[in-house]
């Protein structure tokens, strides 16, 4: 950990606490998560925040803020209004990383803070001596161009390459890298925003965005419902709209535009299906925001607005499924939150569940066999690589970073389980259920153990001939998928397993496999599925028949590029440098950066790609993927 000491203010020393004890306080906070483990774990305590919740909430932020491109920082203030749990309550703590603190006043007088030292991963709490009149304070400050939930791009890094743009990404523990808050997802709040910027430039949050704003370069913004810190985002670049739908509609910049909205054309039609089995949309509109290549994940939930990485635009809606997930999430995730980050599950494996379902009912059921035998295939790539306690849906998270546990466990797992619970007490039987658990726990954030107290209420004991508490225990807490689990099939994928095996015995030429109505999926699990290793030959061969060196379809490609490393198929490497340099998205990029670093020359190809890439890339792939280069 650093030991670097934050106190801005001189008087911010006046606390309790002097300086020094306070970064014993934080080392103290970091030798508790580490020797957590022989410790007995607090259900629904937040490893993952320094802040007080159990005495004082945070109820609603007002921000104020000035993005300025040329420093990189985004400076201003915040109001924040909180309420006391603990009558007697008085101090407060949020949570902060990277942040320089210059003020803290309430009722137009200064209020005593400090901020402790910073953590490695968690930052550093800021601790603030409440106001005795009011609910009420004001902070000033402004974030760092390191900021880890924020990503700067120079115009030459956009598709458009005239305007800068700028994005946030707060989940899992990245909001305090731009507000100072309680970053925990078991508070909510409500906010409003002012953002001021270049008129050039448009501004959007999660919140309610009008697309019809004046591009004036201030934007205000409100989100009346209390949502998670993890859920507040921000994105600033030349956007342009575009509707789907009475409801949908897409923010990119104009080049892809139209891409765009074709693509995702179906969104309209996922929500109305979502809606009509799983309860109404909470949330008023749905839009999306196509993000430049650089974006880090797949696609980000925020409410509204989901940040969505462009690198799914395939042409043919092959990969819309990342939409299906992030709509889900409005239901599984936005309105009933994980209370901590051990219960990610609970978010993850109920959309994950939810996608395949809209999936099903939107493109039909081959479409949904296909992803659901990838997405099993996935898990067991998991299952036989992480260690058992990586393996657990509510995983034993102290001491850990969020950031460095991502895996299919929560996604896949949870979805298989919740498949299970389907299969044994009946599609309908369990909708019911599903439909009551939203509404029971709307706007609310829960832990595993209260799902598992309302399943036994509302599902076991009704159906305990075919449902028992024992094996949903063993779904949640031990690793691998119990025994007798549900497996998914594709009839559509015998076919290709049947040319696979016909090929891979030299009976058929790959040039006459049948692959004319071949699907996105088809192909992945061809590919996929192939034996660890190929001769130089058959490689070739391969690349001659389907040009897959050249495959537009990123996903494709990343398999493709993924067996080349694995094989070192050299005429393949100029896509890999390219790709690895043009895409940032981190599920994509990290398996190729880990092939590579097995050999010598691979690692000297990575190490290439990364220098090259690294100024684009957003501060979560460089964590993720320079352990790799060094
Ligand atoms: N909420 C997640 C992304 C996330 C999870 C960020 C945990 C930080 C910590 C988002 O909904 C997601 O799951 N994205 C996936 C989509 C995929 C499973 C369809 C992604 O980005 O790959
Ligand atoms: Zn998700």
């Amino acid at each position: 950990m650093t030991t670097k000491i934050l106190c801005t203010a001189l008087f911010g020393c006046f606390l309790l606490m002097g300086c020094s004890e306070s970064v014993k306080q934080a080392q103290s906070n970091v030798d508790e998560a580490q020797s957590s483990a022989s410790t007995s774990l607090e259900v629904g305590k937040d490893y993952h925040s320094f802040s007080n919740p159990e005495q004082v909430k945070i109820s609603n932020l007002g921000l104020d803020l000035t993005v300025d491109f040329a420093e990189k920082i985004l400076t201003g203030s915040v109001d924040v209004d909180f309420v006391r749990v603990m009558p007697n309550a008085d101090k407060i703590v949020l949570d902060t990383r990277d942040l320089t603190i210059t003020k803290v006043t309430a009722n137009g007088h200064d209020l005593a803070y400090e901020l402790a030292a910073q953590d490695s991963f968690l930052g550093a709490a800021l601790t603030i001596v409440l106001p005795e009149e009011g609910n009420t304070f004001k902070i000033e400050y402004h974030t760092s161009p390191d900021a880890s939930g924020v990503q700067w791009l120079t115009p030459a890094q956009t598709e458009g390459k005239k305007q800068p743009f700028l994005f946030t990404q707060s989940q899992a523990i990245h909001a305090r890298s731009f507000i100072p808050l309680q970053d925990s997802p078991q508070v909510r709040v409500t906010y409003q925003a002012t953002i001021r910027t270049s008129p050039d430039l448009l501004a959007v949050m999660s919140a309610a965005n009008d697309p019809n704003t004046p591009r004036d370069g201030v934007y205000e913004f409100a989100m009346p419902q209390p949502i998670p810190s993890y859920l507040i985002a921000l994105a600033v670049g030349d956007l342009h709209f575009k509707a789907m739908g009475e409801r949908t509609g897409v923010y990119v910049e104009p080049a892809i535009l139209d891409a765009a909205a074709a693509e995702f054309a179906d969104t309209e039609s996922m929500l109305i299906a979502t809606e009509k089995t799983f309860g109404p949309y909470s949330w008023d509109r749905y839009d999306l925001l196509i993000l430049p290549p650089s974006f880090p994940f797949g696609g980000m939930e925020n409410p509204r607005l989901s940040f969505i990485t462009p690198t799914v635009i395939a042409g043919d809606k092959s990969l819309v499924s990342l939409i299906a997930h992030e709509l889900a999430h409005s239901w599984s995730g936005n309105t009933v939150t994980n209370a901590t980050w051990r219960d990610l599950w609970l978010n993850e494996g109920f959309t994950t569940y939810l996608t395949y379902r809209i999936m099903e009912m939107v493109y039909g059921e081959k479409r949904y066999a296909m992803e659901a035998v990838l997405g099993r295939q996935d898990l067991q790539a998991d299952i036989d690589s992480l260690p058992a306690n990586d393996q657990i849906l509510a995983i034993d998270l102290r001491g850990r970073d969020p950031d460095d546990v991502f895996s299919n466990i929560p996604y896949e797992k949870g979805a298989l389980f919740l498949r299970e619970l389907e299969q044994k007490v009946g599609r309908a039987e369990f909708d019911q259920f599903l439909l009551g658990y939203f509404k029971h726990f709307n706007f609310q954030s829960i832990t595993t153990d209260q799902f598992v107290a309302y399943l036994e209420d509302k599902l076991v004991k009704q159906h305990s001939d075919v449902l028992s508490m024992e094996r949903i225990n063993a779904w949640i807490h031990s690793a691998g998928v119990p025994e007798g689990a549900p497996e998914p099939q594709s009839d559509a994928f015998a076919l290709v397993d049947q040319a696979r095996n016909e090929w891979l015995a030299g009976n058929l030429a790959a040039k006459d496999i049948l692959v004319g109505e071949w699907t996105t999926h088809q192909w992945l699990y061809f590919l996929n599925n192939m034996p660890a290793k190929l001769s130089q030959v058959q490689l070739s061969e391969l690349d001659a028949a389907f040009a897959l060196t050249q495959s537009r379809n990123n996903e494709i490609a990343h398999s493709w590029l993924l067996m080349s490393v694995n094989n070192w198929y050299e005429p393949a490497f100029p896509r890999l440098h390219d790709y690895l340099v043009h895409i940032g998205r981190n599920k994509l990029v990290k398996p190729l950066y880990k092939a590579l670093a097995e050999t010598p020359q691979g690692k000297v190809m990575a190490q290439k790609a990364f220098a090259e890439a690294k100024d684009g890339y957003h501060p979560l792939t460089v964590k993720a993927n320079e352990g790799f280069v060094q």
